[in-house]
């Protein structure tokens, strides 16, 4: 997969995963980590599906209709590529926190939807339900922030509203933010993020 790592100087040994949208790359999700904590290490991943040439972490049936057994098997791949990572670049993987925005937001919800003790923490951007039917494991371990949009015509109030439900019934420290807004990431949900962040984590 295709990758960066930067080393933070941040003392709390917290690293972000930053796995962003359909079509964007390692690059993209950078400025809102630096904006959240400029001190955290950072392994940002590009999706290694494409889509019609844009980068994806995991392929799609239809726009919101994922393949169920590709998203699994990847979800799998990124969590042994992260522990992978924490071996090789010595960070402790039981201190990353996911930022993820609309498909990197889905397959950080599908890290927290499997395994345990993936993810400390994950900020999910406009994420969907990744998996339905599912029993989630225990995530009293986790905290997370979900930004959404009112109006995003790709994921209905209601989907996001299942999401929490699904994750708060596993024991996950869930704070949501709610704005009028559609699927686009805004600087108030980025801002909300980093307070939630903060409150949480420093
Ligand atoms: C997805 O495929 O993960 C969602 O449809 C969001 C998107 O990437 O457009």
């Amino acid at each position: 997969m295709k990758y960066l790592f930067r080393e933070g100087k941040g003392s709390n040994g917290l690293t972000f995963l930053l796995l962003h949208g359909t079509g964007g790359n390692e690059e993209d999700l950078l400025p809102i980590a630096a904006l959240i904590d400029s001190e955290a290490n950072i392994l940002s991943v590009r999706g290694n599906v494409l889509e019609n040439g844009m980068p994806r972490f995991f392929r799609r049936v239809a726009e919101g209709v994922f393949d169920e057994e590709d998203l699994i098997f990847r979800t799998k791949e990124l969590y042994s590529f992260v522990k992978e990572k924490a071996d090789e670049y010595g960070f402790d993987a039981q201190k990353v926190v996911a930022i993820g925005y609309s498909n990197g937001a889905n397959i950080a919800a599908s890290l927290l939807f499997h395994y345990e003790n993936a993810l400390k923490g994950a900020i999910l951007y406009h994420a969907m339900v990744p998996l339905k039917g599912l029993t989630l494991p225990d995530l009293s371990n986790s905290s997370i922030f979900i930004g959404a949009g009112k109006q995003d015509p790709l994921i209905p109030a209601a989907e996001t509203e299942e999401l929490i439900t699904l994750l708060q019934g596993s024991h996950a420290n869930v704070t949501s933010f709610w704005q009028e807004g559609g699927h686009q990431l805004t600087r108030d949900e980025v801002e909300e993020s980093k307070r939630w962040f903060i409150q949480t984590f420093k």
